[in-house]
């Protein structure tokens, strides 16, 4: 099985069913963060929409970016044609949009999929392009879980329930770190009733972990300026307590 961050075509299909139970702690601070933004947002890593329809709803100027097609088709099923313009297929290290933004969001640990430090460095340079002056740059990553780091995660099922009425879905999720590289080596293996019967497929990822510091000097090296990098999405201070990095930048 090889390393790979294109999300396949059943990661895509079940991101909805298993993320509406597994992710709501970032859905509210994203979407007033968005929505109290007056000019136009970008997204990136924008995946099936999360944020984006609930945004778009709300009235927000939102586009959106991502390197997986196969996470775009799926937001581009809940789009209207008249919104198709607002996504394209782009790598977030080299962002090509006709416009800029005074803000742009990467939730839900969308950096950790840039393994080497060159390739975080173009991605925080080209988010600086894109941004007007002033304009703002959030991501978050998850705070590395000292527990994890030394045991990893084995065979943990995280979702067990329901895609569609009868039909079953279940994931399974194992973690080997390696601390010297920062990679968690992430494996979802997923089962699910199809036509034909009972179907798993395992998807391996490599996930980067980031420390405080680093990424402190890691902004301080980009052409953005660090504003702050807040414990929670209640935008508290880090602390022991804190699972997540909020990390704001600026123009
Ligand atoms: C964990 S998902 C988050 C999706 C969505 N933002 C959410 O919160 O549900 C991360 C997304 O980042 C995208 N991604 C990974 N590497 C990328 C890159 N270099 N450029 C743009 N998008 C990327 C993935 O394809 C995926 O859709």
């Amino acid at each position: 099985m090889e390393a790979n961050s294109e999300y396949p075509e059943y990661i895509a299909r079940f991101y909805d069913v298993i993320y509406a139970h597994l992710r709501t702690v970032d859905h509210e601070y994203f979407l007033r963060t968005i929505l109290s933004t007056r000019g136009p947002v970008l997204e990136i890593g924008v995946g099936t929409g999360r944020f984006f329809i609930d945004a778009l709803h709300g009235g927000a100027d939102i586009y959106g970016v991502d390197l997986s097609e196969t996470m775009l088709q799926q937001l581009r099923k809940k789009l209207g044609q008249e919104h198709h313009h607002r996504i394209s297929q782009q790598d977030a290290r080299s962002l090509h949009l006709d416009k800029k933004f005074d803000l742009i969001i990467a939730p839900f640990r969308m950096f950790s999929h840039l393994i080497e430090t060159d390739d975080q460095l173009q991605m925080l340079n080209s988010v600086f392009d894109h941004l007007n002056p002033g304009g703002r740059f959030i991501f978050d990553l998850y705070v590395p879980d000292l527990g994890i780091l030394l045991n990893g995660i084995n065979e943990q099922v995280d979702f067990e329930g329901e895609y569609a009425p009868g039909k079953k879905l279940k994931r399974i999720v194992s973690a080997k770190p390696d601390l010297i590289r920062q990679i968690s080596s992430v494996t979802m293996t997923l089962t699910w009733d199809d036509e034909a019967g009972e179907r798993t497929e395992s998807w391996l990822l490599p996930m980067r972990f980031f420390f405080r510091y680093e990424l402190e000097h890691l902004v301080h090296r980009s052409k953005l300026t660090l504003k702050h990098i807040y414990g929670d999405y209640e935008e508290h201070e880090l602390g022991p307590e804190s699972k997540d990095f909020i990390v704001v930048c600026e123009r």
